[in-house]
């Protein structure tokens, strides 16, 4: 959107997948340009060294930089939101806000580590200002590992991917589990880990997110498991997205098979018939 578009990083959720959410207005657009010239001072100056080996968020053990404040700080954590405040737009930032408290709510519920959950929540959407040549551009940069399908038809889907890996390199000492749960938060996994439930679900039922089945679902939390919850959640915004007409991501089907399938006994040819 030309309003997010003036500002660097500043952009509308994902327009496809899990982006389509009737609360996320597809699209959105930023001056690619601009944003790639903010972080040639952040993460994409230090992904250039990286560009060369594709970016796997969770496949290097995070180092600290000698001198940095710990990645788990509420002064690194200060300082990131100083910056994401300058990213995205005032819209966007209380999302993030929302999402903040809403994963240290159910970090808290369910015995999931705090800081880290707080920290993969403030970051989530890092990467949200570009628009879709933008994005693509960004993921390049990075070397971030994607779908070419994916970079094609769902290019703002690639903001999680693309975050984790600046992060990654922009600041080594981010605890890896924290950059696998923003990488992941916009499909999900077949094997979710607690702290990638913990977003995911956070994003989803915030307190801006207001339509549709998102309060009973939030009167699900403490009532069953983080991972019926989540499950439930995937479910509901698939169907969304469906009901929206628009396409899903190629990895949401399998995630999807992947939860239900554990939930289901297993099937005995003729059974049905017994
Ligand atoms: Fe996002
Ligand atoms: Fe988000």
């Amino acid at each position: 959107m030309a309003r997010e578009g003036a500002k660097p990083g500043a952009a509308g959720k994902a327009g496809s997948g899990k982006g389509a959410r009737a609360a996320d207005a597809p699209g959105g657009s930023a001056a690619a340009g601009s944003a790639a010239a903010r972080d040639a001072g952040a993460g994409a100056q230090g992904a250039a060294g990286a560009a060369a080996e594709p970016c796997v968020p969770g496949s290097r053990v995070a180092a600290s930089t000698p001198g940095a404040p710990c990645a788990l700080s509420p002064e690194f954590f200060a300082a990131r939101e100083a910056e994401l405040r300058r990213r995205v737009s005032a819209k966007r930032f209380a999302h993030v806000q929302g999402v903040v408290r809403m994963a240290e709510r159910l970090a808290r519920v369910y015995g999931v580590d705090v800081p880290r959950a707080r920290l993969a929540a403030l970051l989530h959407d890092w990467d949200k200002g570009y628009d879709d040549p933008g994005i693509r551009a960004r993921a390049r940069e990075v070397g971030a590992d994607v779908d070419p399908w994916v970079a094609e038809h769902m290019p703002r889907l690639l903001h999680g991917p693309t975050a984790a890996c600046a992060l990654r390199c922009a600041h080594p000492g981010i605890p890896r589990e924290v950059l696998v749960a923003i990488e992941r938060h916009t499909t999900g996994a077949p094997d979710m880990g607690d702290l990638d439930m913990v977003l995911y679900v956070a994003d989803a039922l915030e307190e801006g997110r207001t339509f549709g089945r998102v309060e009973e679902l939030r009167g699900r939390i403490g009532r069953e498991s983080l991972e019926e919850l989540f499950v439930d959640v995937l479910g509901y915004w698939t169907i969304l997205i469906i009901e929206a007409g628009k396409p899903l991501h190629p990895d949401t089907v399998g995630v999807w098979n992947a939860y239900v399938m554990k939930r289901q006994k297993p099937f005995v040819h003729g059974e049905e018939r017994a």
